[in-house]
């Protein structure tokens, strides 16, 4: 299913004007007619104002909201409103209510806190979305389906425990291949009865927290469990809204959440969506990276942007307010990622609670002339002016990064080699080099199809499942090249060893053995000396720290050597020649530059650099619409740059015509966007 269909990129956010008194929604809509904005997320927390008590739905609100965006022209993103429970819920049907980690049955409070195996919950949430859906399915304003809210935590309770069993009874023939998979031998876990099997958490299997655990077999299946068990009330909601309407229905996903593995979610979304909010200012590849993992969920669909906070955040300890052209930058980045809407958490800010510092459209006051609202407004005028223009663009990329959740869960829960090792880190370092190098990039799972790629970097590819590893080998046989890194090619998709050579079925493909692993502390480095392995006089020392295979090439070349240790002048780095491609194989964890020296050796054959790498601060990315190539130069850094432009085209934020070889200036925190023709 196709996307929400939109004259332009959609332009708003959360509208929650339940909040406040009805006096203020005509000043909400003459300031959203000020700042361009057309698309009102409504009815997020809705429940216990739709739903009053177990057997009264009342639609009241929701129908003067609806009627009033509707007459002013704007268009909704409705919510089925079951992101926090009416406390009536939790009195009534107590089992609606998590148990925690620890084992401790919460009551009533917070949001994200049902339990996805309560039968009441899971029946009162989908019979209200299917009451909004049937409600509100043939309204004018409605163009899509907002499913609940930011999925995500888990749930031990007995009800939990329950449908792990079912869910394990599904995943394995018996309990002889549950034994098997969960290696239960060890410590005298042999199953005889799936009544015998618990949740794993502090009151079982689990030391010190939910990453240290004596099974990961159990551990990584509890994982696996709740993701899909939260997908199955995802799902109940979607069902029925369906029994109503058929426009496109989504959940606003987090970027790289771990909880959740939205690889296996994807499918069940007809369009994906997600929250933006960076760690810090400084997060600008990170995004870059989410937004390429959000638009690869569906197979390189755009995506919407359906939250970023217009000026701050509050649940930080410190939340500084995005610095002037930064909401800008960031709204473009996302479109140019394959964002095909631009909305913000909140249009006007909540008056109490825990967000009433969050920042929004509007302020408290209501004002139209603070420095965000004037950002807001010019901002919605580019969208404006930008029209149709850039929905549903598609990124050009030849280079994939594979993420994967299991591989990511597997190595956090590991014990051994180093719990300093965490895998956002290391996909957030190879992607950082590719994006410094200029290289457009697809975020992918592991069972996408790599065949249009020329290059797959397989960071911490941990676990090796199905044919991936022959996928892989395809890849370097057509002449492509693969990059992988220590501790990839580990284990089985039950997280068992494979009984060979490390790095098992990557052995092969990159020519290498492992023949053994140092871990150590984050703070020692051992200095690695990279050479370029095609004897050009091209070498860099770069610190390597925390895992240190001991590589032994088996027909690959070396092109990295460690510096001390006992294992100094053993190979840390090497590149095998497959077909007519190279695996490249990474044994350590390389300081950045590291990284970014390898990269842009690994991947220079392929013509994919970027013209404008090494211009400090300067982004670049590419979609296609209709055939037609947009470039999108996003400048992150503190001093302004000038470089050429590539192609004849518009610039089509100012309308200006532009040639090839012209000038393009960008000032601090700016933006410009071509698209030839
Ligand atoms: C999330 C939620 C919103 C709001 C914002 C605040 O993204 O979906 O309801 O809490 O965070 O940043
Ligand atoms: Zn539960």
């Amino acid at each position: 299913m196709p996307l929400p269909s939109t004259a332009r990129i959609p332009y708003g956010g959360d509208y929650n004007p339940e909040q406040w008194p009805e006096q203020l929604w005509g000043e909400d809509h003459a300031a959203f007619d000020l700042a361009g904005i057309d698309t009102l997320t409504v009815g997020v927390f809705a429940w216990a104002l739709t739903q009053p008590d177990e057997d009264t739905y009342d639609f009241a609100v929701l129908d003067a909201v609806l009627a009033r965006a509707q007459a002013e022209g704007r268009q909704v993103c409705l919510a089925t409103g079951t992101g926090a429970l009416p406390p009536w819920l939790a009195d009534r049907h107590p089992d609606v209510t998590r148990t925690d980690f620890e084992g401790r049955r919460h009551v009533y409070g917070q949001r994200h806190n049902a339990c996805p195996s309560s039968p009441a919950y899971r029946r009162l949430a989908a019979a209200l979305a299917g009451a909004v859906a049937e409600r509100y399915a043939g309204h004018p304003a409605v163009i899509a389906w907002h499913v609940n809210n930011e999925y995500g935590g888990a749930c031990y309770c007995d009800l939990c425990a329950a449908e792990f069993r079912v869910w394990l009874r599904d995943r394995y023939a018996g309990l002889d291949a549950l034994n098997d998979a969960w290696n239960t031998t060890f410590w005298s876990h042999r199953f005889t009865d799936w009544r015998q099997i618990v949740p794993p958490n502090a009151l079982s299997e689990h030391w010190r927290g939910p990453d240290h655990t004596a099974f990961q077999g159990i551990t990584l299946d509890y994982l696996r469990f709740t993701s899909d068990n939260l997908l199955r009330t995802y799902r109940e909601e979607k069902e029925a809204i369906r029994a109503h309407s058929d426009l496109p229905a989504t959940t606003n996903f987090m970027g790289m959440y771990r909880p959740i593995d939205y690889h296996r979610w994807a499918p069940h979304l007809d369009f994906a969506s997600w929250d933006n909010y960076p760690p810090d200012s400084r997060s600008a590849s990170r995004m870059a990276l989410t937004h390429a993992l959000m638009r690869g969920l569906k197979d390189g669909q755009p995506f919407w942007l359906m939250e970023q906070t217009p000026t701050v955040t509050a649940s930080r300890d410190v939340n500084p307010v995005k610095r002037p052209g930064v909401m800008r930058l960031w709204s473009w980045q996302a479109v140019a990622h394959g964002a095909d809407a631009v909305l913000f958490f909140q249009l006007r800010q909540s008056r109490g609670a825990s967000e009433k510092y969050h920042g929004a459209v509007l302020d408290h006051a209501g004002r139209t002339d603070t420095r965000s609202f004037r950002e807001v407004a010019a901002l919605g005028g580019e969208l404006e002016r930008v029209g149709d223009a850039l929905l549903g663009g598609r990124t050009p990329a030849r280079t994939a990064l594979l993420f994967d959740w299991d591989s990511w869960w597997a190595v956090e829960i590991s014990d051994g080699p180093n719990r300093h090792l965490r895998y956002q880190q290391v996909l957030i370092s190879y992607h950082q080099a590719l994006w410094a190098a200029g290289v457009q990039v697809d975020v992918v799972p592991g069972t996408a199809d790599l065949s249009g790629y020329d290059v797959v970097v397989a960071p911490l590819l941990h676990m090796v499942k199905g044919d991936l590893a022959q996928r892989l080998a395809a890849v370097a046989d057509r002449g492509g090249t693969v990059l992988t890194t220590v501790l990839s090619g580990r284990v089985d998709e039950n997280d068992n060893a494979f009984l060979s050579d490390v790095p098992g079925p990557l052995a092969d493909l990159f020519g290498v053995r492992i023949d053994e692993t140092d871990a150590q502390p984050p703070d020692v480095v051992n200095p690695v000396t990279l050479r370029s392995p095609d004897g050009a006089a091209d070498e860099l020392l770069a610190g390597a720290t925390t895992v240190f295979d001991l590589v032994l090439p088996r027909g690959a070349d070396v092109v990295g050597t460690y510096g001390s240790d006992f294992y100094a002048g053993v190979a840390a780095v090497t590149r095998n020649r497959v077909g007519a491609g190279e695996a490249w194989y990474v044994g350590t964890c390389l300081a950045q530059e590291g990284v970014d020296w390898l990269i842009r050796r690994a991947v220079d054959r392929h013509g994919v650099v970027g013209p404008y790498a090494g211009v400090a601060g300067l982004e670049h990315a590419v979609r296609v619409v209709d055939g037609r190539r947009v470039d999108f130069l996003l400048h992150h850094g503190d001093e302004p740059v000038e470089v050429a432009a590539q192609v004849a085209g518009e610039d089509l934020l100012t309308g200006r015509r532009i040639e090839p070889g012209d000038r393009l200036r960008l000032a601090p925190i700016d933006v410009v966007v071509v698209r030839a023709g």
